[in-house]
């Protein structure tokens, strides 16, 4: 797991690095992380291995979607960037923007640490429309010597590319609790309802100390311009002894249920549920683990179309000498299905990414695996298939080895080291997206996905298909090589 909280040394540097550092204006740590971050693409850019169509930063390190938003015909994303290493470190907020969740602009990185004022990092946070109808960043600022605090930064024109940290920071602080101790208290995100606005933050009630303390955090916004708060209690409360802290908490609808989504220090967890604003309770009714595999730290945006959008992170390869750490998962959109579960399927907008089809028949599948032919190989490619097994496990092989399989006697879903129990039904979907190492798996229309990486060596670009422990079937199967996204540095230096 990462670093949380900014390390001892960390800490110690910046303050050794005293007032020159402090008297940096944020034009110029603005200007520094620029550089940094320039500096370096080239190297990032020359990795044959870096994922070409999920979205990443022109270079260096990210991790969390922040202030996902979309904006005046634009999808906005915000992230967490080190502009300066490609390890976790000196929290920037990076920015891009896309028409079509397809392809990107990078933008100028959007919010450093205002040194003077004492910050260290811009930690995770949202983007939201205050009554005036305009965005606000709401993002919590962790100081070198102070305890985390929630702040508001204004946009200074409606492309959302420079922003001004509102005058009244910070706008909420821990005594806003009373007498409740929040610990790791982080990572604002805002929804509406009923004509009000409100923010649930992340953290947890008992120290970070075993027991299960992870709680979710609601507050009621008192002003339209979003600059005053008041804290209305924990609306969610672990309910797992072993979770220590929630980070990253989202609490939204999609169509009439609540859902909430939070992060504990492994992978995601949602619940679709009832949210009672009166006795600030979101009630459970369902639960599931939203992504079994490498990803973390969700957001969430709705486009015009009125369509849930599920941003996350997700973690690659750990090899920082390589110039870069990590992408994002490719955008989903969120539905609950007839049962009460979330469903995630890859936007249809990604479908612009596919070249020319190749469509397998029938093929009966044994021990023995069947190579696919050459058409259907490669590193960067979407595989479609629906598959059934009389108790044999069936699926494929990707990039050589990894195995993205079903095995219908227990209903456990495999993609190369991650399992995930999906229910024994069959025959299965399989929607398979191969992004170099990145590996991103659907199963049963959405009732799982699972973000990934496989090893494999340059050579290993071979596809072949399998049974075990039976016969299996293959009803049919669809390929498409895809293209890079396009990642359009026009706008990057503003
Ligand atoms: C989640 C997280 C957040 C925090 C951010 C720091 O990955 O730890 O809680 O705001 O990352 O980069």
């Amino acid at each position: 797991m990462q670093t949380f909280q900014p390390s001892r040394r960390e800490l110690a540097g910046l303050l050794m690095a005293g007032s020159a550092m402090a008297q940096q204006s944020d034009v110029d740590v603005l200007k520094k992380a620029m550089d940094g971050l320039t500096e370096g693409i080239a190297k990032a850019g020359q990795d044959p291995e870096r994922p070409v169509y999920h979205f990443h930063p022109p270079a260096r390190w990210n991790n969390d979607p922040n202030g996902t938003i979309f904006y005046k015909g634009w999808h906005h994303m915000f992230y967490q960037l080190n502009p300066f290493d490609s390890v976790w470190g000196h929290m920037h907020w990076g920015h891009a923007r896309s028409r079509d969740m397809v392809d990107w602009e990078h933008l100028p990185i959007a919010l450093g640490p205002s040194l003077e004022k004492g910050e260290a990092h811009i930690f995770s946070g949202a983007a939201f429309l205050a009554d005036d109808g305009r965005p606000r960043i709401f993002y919590t600022s962790i100081g070198v010597k102070r305890d985390p605090e929630q702040w508001l930064a204004i946009p200074e024109s409606d492309d959302l590319i420079r922003w001004k940290k509102h005058p009244a920071n910070p706008i909420l602080d821990l005594k806003i609790h009373g007498s409740l101790t929040v610990t790791d208290w982080r990572d604002p995100f805002l929804f509406r309802e009923a004509g009000k606005t409100y923010m649930v933050c992340g953290g947890n009630l008992n120290g970070r100390k075993r027991g299960g303390g992870g709680a979710v955090q609601l507050y009621e916004a008192t002003k339209g311009d979003l600059s005053a708060w008041k804290f209305r209690g924990p609306v969610f409360k672990s309910r797992d002894e072993d979770t220590i802290n929630f980070e990253c908490p989202n609490l939204f609808k999609v169509g009439a249920k609540w859902v909430l989504i939070v992060s504990p220090h492994k992978p995601c967890e949602y619940w679709v549920g009832d949210l009672d604003l009166e006795k600030v309770q979101f009630v459970p009714q369902m639960h599931g683990v939203l992504d079994a595999g490498n990803s973390y730290a969700s957001n969430i945006s709705y486009d015009d179309k009125g369509r849930c959008i599920l941003w996350l992170w997700g973690k690659t390869q750990n090899n920082p000498a390589k110039g870069w750490q990590n992408c994002m998962a490719l955008p989903r959109i969120l539905t609950v299905d007839d049962y009460g579960y979330l469903r995630q399927n890859p936007a249809p907008e990604l479908e612009a990414l596919r070249g020319p089809m190749v469509e397998l028949p029938e093929a009966n599948l044994t021990e023995k695996p069947l190579p696919l032919p050459r058409s259907v190989s490669g590193d960067c490619l979407e595989i479609e298939t629906k598959m059934s097994g009389k108790g044999a496990t069936v699926g494929m092989r990707v990039r050589g080895k990894t195995e993205v399989s079903f095995n219908p006697r227990d209903g456990m879903l495999t993609v190369g080291k991650v399992k995930k129990l999906i229910g024994i039904g069959q025959p299965v979907k399989l929607r398979v997206f191969l992004d170099k190492r990145v590996l991103e798996v659907y199963a049963k229309e959405g009732a799982a996905a699972i973000f990934t990486t496989v090893e494999a060596g340059p050579e290993e670009m071979g596809v072949e298909v399998f049974s075990r422990g039976g016969q299996g079937k293959m009803d049919w199967l669809k390929a498409w090589p895809l293209r890079s996204a396009k990642f359009s540095m026009d706008g990057f230096k503003g």
